[in-house]
């Protein structure tokens, strides 16, 4: 069994054809996607039609909820530039993702176990820029699961740890979003994984051991630039055509 897990498109249909023209060089089994489909300033249009069309089993991100979980009034900027375009069937396509995915000996879930958006391998550190957490922060999020692979996204940046005695956790990356700008608080949390690629993973028993191969697909984010800049998401035009914000 090969698998896909891919997470965090975030309306990126350029970087999701992108990852699909790869998946098929790859001949894999199965897709599986954590979540975060649709929110900020690009295609989400054009990706929930393709998403639904795919028909993947999907995990709800914290950018899914949060498009049916309050008023457009109280919606941050990524779900209130998305949420007038989706049709019901679409919002309702959204509003059935699980939590988690429990397949025999794997979990799959958008960022830990028991949180839509905790951070798990890594946290917002002082200079606020990500760093990796040590082993007790890692393991006391497990939870009582007793999977022996978890596949999470969330925090956009991919990493495979390996919990000695325990299961590998592997995050897949982002999809669309190569690099961010969070503006909430001062100074300003900056994520950029330095390159503007698509990134999923694929992951399979070799030998009887879980691998994950971390992969990085280029493609012209042109289009997706345009549709940041007309909606005056400069940030976003920036780190998709470089995977920087700085
Ligand atoms: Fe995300």
């Amino acid at each position: 069994m090969r698998l896909a897990v891919l997470s965090d498109v975030h309306g990126n249909s350029a970087a999701l054809d992108a990852v699909l023209i790869d998946l098929d060089r790859r001949q894999v089994d199965r897709v599986i996607n954590l979540g975060d489909c649709l929110s900020g300033p690009l295609d989400a249009s054009g990706t929930v039609k393709r998403l639904m069309a795919l028909g993947w089993p999907t995990v709800c991100g914290n950018h899914d909820r949060q498009l049916y979980d309050r008023p457009k009034s109280e919606m941050g900027p990524w779900e209130a530039w998305v949420i007038d375009s989706l049709s019901k069937d679409e919002l309702d396509w959204v509003k059935s993702f699980p939590k988690t995915i429990s397949e025999g000996s794997t979990l799959f879930c958008h960022a830990t176990p028991k949180s839509d958006e905790e951070n798990w391998l890594d946290f917002r550190g002082p200079q606020h820029r990500l760093i990796a957490r040590d082993l007790p922060g890692v393991t006391s999020r497990l939870g009582d699961t007793s999977a022996n692979l978890i596949c999470c996204g969330h925090t956009h940046t991919p990493r495979v740890v390996k919990i000695p005695g325990g299961p590998m956790i592997v995050n897949s990356g982002a999809v669309g979003v190569p690099a961010y700008l969070d503006t909430r608080m001062e100074p300003n949390f900056v994520h950029q994984t330095g390159a503007p690629f698509a990134r999923y993973a694929i992951i399979e028993i070799v030998d009887g051991e879980w691998r994950a191969d971390l992969v990085n697909v280029p493609y012209d984010p042109s289009d997706m630039i345009k549709l940041a800049e007309a909606k005056g998401a400069i940030h976003w035009a920036r780190a998709l055509a470089s995977g920087w914000i700085a």
